[in-house]
């Protein structure tokens, strides 16, 4: 690996999203969202009639997986095509966030997006958002940072972010599958969520995602 890695693990509502965004911008460095691609395979199956269970199937999707990132031009978000078509609004759904985790669990989908997820290290930098990024993908990574907040914090956050983008959800419910997701990412056999060794490890219930960035940002000018 030769451009400096960031790597920042936990689960998901923990803010790692916001935190990863404001860091590359901040440092001028790549950015890779390694859920969107787990997200991507779960869409791809659907859409392809793939069944969550027929792993050399999913495989075969996540190795032929037809996507690009398009960088959005005076601050809008980035676009995500799937096979050419604009995918940018169901990536961010629930039901595909619950199909990601699904597709997730499958040994074969994990290796085959594996050397997809290390091609993002390129110069000047990356910092890398994920379950596994500082255990699996880039264990050499020059810092690791493993964020994570109370069940109830990140569902509160869930809740007023679909909200805000008109999506019709229960914060009850909200819970119970941020609860499940959690059980899942960090109970399965191939790389669960887990802090990686040497990781930074902070809880953004009561320090606040400006001062998680403070924390992370000088840690980053510290050490590259
Ligand atoms: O981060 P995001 O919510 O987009 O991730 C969706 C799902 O993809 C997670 O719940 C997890 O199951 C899976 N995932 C993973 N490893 C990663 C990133 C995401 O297993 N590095």
């Amino acid at each position: 690996m030769t451009a400096p890695v960031i790597t920042i693990d936990g689960p998901s509502g923990s803010g790692k999203g916001t935190l990863c965004q404001a860091l590359s911008r901040e440092l001028g460095w790549h950015l890779l969202d390694s859920g969107a691609l787990y997200r991507l395979v779960g869409l791809a199956a659907e859409k392809h009639g793939v069944a969550l269970d027929y792993a050399a199937g999913l495989a075969d999707l996540a190795l032929a997986l037809d996507v690009a990132f398009i960088p959005g031009e005076a601050g809008q978000p980035t676009r995500v095509l799937l096979e050419g078509e604009d995918v940018g609004v169901t990536l961010r759904t629930e039901h595909t966030g619950h199909l990601a985790s699904q597709v997730a669990v499958v040994p074969a989908v994990r290796d085959a997006l594996l050397q997809r997820q290390r091609d993002f290290a390129q110069s000047p930098g990356l910092v890398a958002d994920g379950r596994d990024m500082g255990t699996v993908v880039f264990p050499e990574a020059g810092l690791k940072v493993f964020l994570t907040a109370s069940a109830e914090a990140r569902a509160e956050r869930r809740y007023k972010q679909l909200k805000d983008k008109g999506e019709k959800v229960k914060i009850g419910a909200l819970l119970k599958e941020i609860e499940a997701r959690d059980a899942r990412d960090s109970q399965r056999e191939v790389a669960p969520l887990k802090p990686a060794d040497g990781a930074l490890i902070l809880d953004s219930t009561d320090l606040g995602i400006e001062e998680v960035y403070q924390r992370v940002l000088a840690e980053a000018r510290a050490r590259f």
